[in-house]
């Protein structure tokens, strides 16, 4: 097992890396303060997991809900079962809700203990890959409106991380590559020995190689920990983390919740984003390639949807977190293994992008 800790002070917290560990009650047990817990999960998940989980959760008052699954369910209308279930067994503000499922599981279940009696105790069991080695660390919790994606939620840390690489044996090829969607950013924003190690061991990871999935987990954490720590409320650089999502939040947005995948959609936000750099002459030629070629290794997108035209894109990239006084700005690369955060791209350059990047007839990647 690895540890890593994301250092905030008194909200400091670990993040446990490994396999068999929904199995490990001694790691779990010192982050639930009190006796009420709620498991929160999805009717996928919790047939496979839910009884591991709670049998780490024997002798205190635990129950759990079970939410419908899909991104198209990340909703507030959806996050009021939470409160429902909260409430009817009257748990107070002691109590501690674990995420157990993927990413979308971990930001509704992360946003409703940010807001249940303002605030109460939060833990994460993450069960996919993009959510072990991105979206259960760092606080970032909230759900999605049909004008734009996560813009409803609130940044709350967990008091521990637990991520069973076991898990990710039941997970669907197609979620394994969206997965790798968030570890290949890692690379290419800051850490260019990791993005070469991913160049050189991708199959193996493809291949579910235990020793090869917890050292891409760790990295990933590691990386994702350093920022958190840095800029915990993205004030600057935590956008870094954002490579490939303006573009990906709007795919998603654009093409109705739940068509792509997030990562999937961050995958081909990324080769945007790499194509741009190119133009901008911060990315050379062979360096752009080596990008596509590993998206494309990993069984990712590396084209925008053809129903999305350059008027709906744009439209749909102004409803951005990062627009700051209606100014768009992007995440770049220069060179590579180095993101850059800018305002300086001409609209003619971007819409160069959109349309040298698009799917000519394609739909669904
Ligand atoms: P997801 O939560 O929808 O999970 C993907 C699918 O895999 C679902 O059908 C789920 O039920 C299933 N699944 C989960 N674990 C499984 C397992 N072990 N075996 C079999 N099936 C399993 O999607 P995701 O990719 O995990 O997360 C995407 C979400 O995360 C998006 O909503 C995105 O906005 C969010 N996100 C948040 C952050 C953050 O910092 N908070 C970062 C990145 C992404
Ligand atoms: N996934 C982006 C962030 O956590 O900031």
């Amino acid at each position: 097992m690895q540890t890593l800790v994301v250092e905030l002070g008194d909200r400091s917290y670990p993040i446990y890396i490994g396999p068999g560990l929904l199995g490990r009650a001694d790691l779990l047990r010192p982050h639930i303060p009190g006796r009420q817990v709620l498991v929160v999960s999805n009717e996928t998940v919790a047939p496979l997991y839910l009884e591991q989980a709670e049998a780490m959760l024997a002798g205190l008052q635990h129950g759990a809900v079970i939410l419908p699954d899909g991104e198209r369910y990340k909703t507030l209308e959806v996050l009021n079962r939470v409160f429902d279930a909260l409430l009817e067994r009257r748990f107070g503000r002691n109590c501690t809700l674990i995420a157990l499922g993927g990413g979308v599981i971990g930001d509704m279940a992360g946003f409703a203990a940010a807001c249940y009696q303002r605030g109460v105790h939060f833990i994460q069991l993450p069960t996919t890959l993009l959510a072990q080695v991105d979206s259960s660390v760092g606080g970032k919790t909230g759900v999605n409106h049909p004008l734009g994606k996560n813009m409803i939620g609130a940044f709350y840390q967990p008091r521990c991380v637990l991520a069973d690489t076991d898990t990710l044996n039941t997970l669907p090829d197609r979620e394994l590559s969206a997965g790798l969607a968030e570890v290949i950013k890692y690379g290419l924003i800051r850490d260019l020995p990791f993005l070469e190690w991913l160049e050189a061991h991708l199959e193996d990871l493809l291949e579910r190689q235990p020793a090869a999935l917890v050292y891409a987990i760790e990295q990933s954490c590691r990386n994702k920990a350093e920022i958190v720590v840095a800029d915990e409320r993205e004030s600057g650089l935590r956008a870094l983390l954002n490579l490939g999502h303006t573009f990906g939040h709007a795919i998603e947005t654009g093409m109705g919740y739940g068509l792509w995948l997030h990562g999937e959609a961050v995958a081909a936000g990324i080769r945007l984003a790499a194509d741009l750099s190119a133009r901008l002459g911060w990315l050379q030629p062979d360096e752009l390639e080596r990008v596509v070629g590993l998206l494309h290794r990993a069984r990712l997108p590396v084209h925008s949807p053809a129903e999305l035209d350059d008027e709906e894109f744009l439209k749909l990239m102004a409803v951005d977190k990062k627009v700051q006084d209606g100014r768009l700005r992007l995440v770049l690369l220069q060179p590579l293994g180095h993101g850059v955060i800018t305002e300086q791209v001409e609209p003619v350059l971007l819409r160069a992008t959109l349309d040298a990047c698009r799917q000519p007839g394609g739909a669904i990647p």
